[in-house]
């Protein structure tokens, strides 16, 4: 008999508490930076998933190509009973592989990870109907703090979509690497989304589209600390700004201040000055290419056997072996 259980290791007391001490560090530092992952309550799950239906976002689109065309090969070579997948929000490009899987006769187990839990909720409900042979097990969590607590049962492959892993910093995603790879066995295996490096005229305005969901996604942080911190955020006195940082080869998202002023963050008891045009940076979205995808796999303990991209070369499918 399937079943479906939904474990919570990130609770939303812990939640909270790193919400505060990212807030009162991100905000109290030159220049201001905050991390990206508060900008995922439900509001911002639900932009999100607008973003991935823009003419201009183009990673979703090129990822679900390549899914396409190679799910059934990720299938066969990783012979997977169990599917993890990190942030994994409403699960719509994995169907590609929970399908190739099953068709593929060894998969039990689906176990998504995201620290939103409205998305994971909302996925599994919708994933329990679709497939009601497979065990579905959601864990509310962080995939920079829970990778050491994922269950263990058969042969997993662990899924990493989307490009996300372009959201952590260099330092970060090098612990993230490391930790991933000790959270598998030998012979288990990791698929990596990646956007590539391409022209800055395509890669800007998939963060900056024309109808500014990006933007009030973007702007959908100082929403969530209004509500969760108290703070008095003019939400619209911040407008959105993406930019291709050439030299470290991401974009960065930024909310500048079009006014000078003072955010008062109640349960923090602190006053946040801002200067008229100063930004606090809020999320870099990293670009790669494929001899530092492989390098930095490898540093890790990976070794990088399959690498595919969509045909006009934006976004990179990467299958990696723990060694
Ligand atoms: N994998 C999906 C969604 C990508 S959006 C796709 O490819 O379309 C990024 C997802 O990661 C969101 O669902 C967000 O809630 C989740 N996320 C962001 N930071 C996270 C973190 N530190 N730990 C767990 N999930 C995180
Ligand atoms: C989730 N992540 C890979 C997205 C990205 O492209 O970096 C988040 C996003 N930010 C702005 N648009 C989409």
């Amino acid at each position: 008999m399937p079943t479906a259980v939904l474990d919570v290791y990130l609770t939303s007391s812990e939640a909270e508490t790193a919400l505060r001490a990212d807030a009162r560090s991100g905000l109290t530092s030159i220049p201001k930076v905050l991390p990206p992952k508060w900008f995922y309550d439900a509001t911002g799950s639900e932009l999100f998933e607008r973003i991935t239906t823009l003419p201009e976002y183009y990673p979703f689109a090129a990822e679900r190509e390549i899914l396409r065309a190679k799910a059934a090969r990720i299938a066969e070579v990783s012979r997977a009973e169990a599917l993890v997948e990190l942030g994994s929000g409403s699960s719509e490009k994995t169907r590609l592989l929970l399908d190739a899987l099953e068709t593929g006769g060894t998969l039990h187990s689906y176990l998504p990870l995201d620290v939103s839990e409205s998305a994971l909720r909302e996925a599994m409900d919708s994933l329990a109907v679709e497939y009601p042979t497979l065990a579905l097990h959601g864990i509310v969590g962080d995939f920079t703090r829970h990778l050491g607590q994922l269950p263990a049962q058969g042969k997993r492959l662990l899924a990493f979509l989307g490009g996300t892993i372009g959201n952590l910093l260099p330092a970060e995603r090098e612990a993230f690497l490391h930790t991933a790879r000790a959270a598998l066995r030998p012979g288990e295996q990791l698929l990596l989304g990646t956007g590539l490096v391409i022209s800055p005229s395509v890669m800007v305005p998939a963060y900056d589209d024309a109808l500014g969901v990006t933007a009030e996604f973007n702007r959908n942080v100082l929403r969530v600390f209004n509500r969760e911190l108290g703070a008095d955020f003019d939400v619209e006195a911040f407008s959105h700004v993406a930019l291709w940082n050439a030299e470290r080869e991401w974009i960065e998202m930024r909310l500048r201040a079009r006014r000078s002023m003072i955010v008062r963050v109640a349960e923090l008891g602190i006053e946040v000055p801002f200067a008229h045009d100063e930004e606090i940076r809020t999320e870099t979205s990293a670009k790669f290419r494929r001899h530092g995808v492989r390098g930095e796999l490898a540093a890790a303990g990976f070794e990088l056997t399959e690498w595919w991209t969509d045909s006009a070369q934006r976004f990179a499918l990467s299958l990696a072996t723990a060694r």
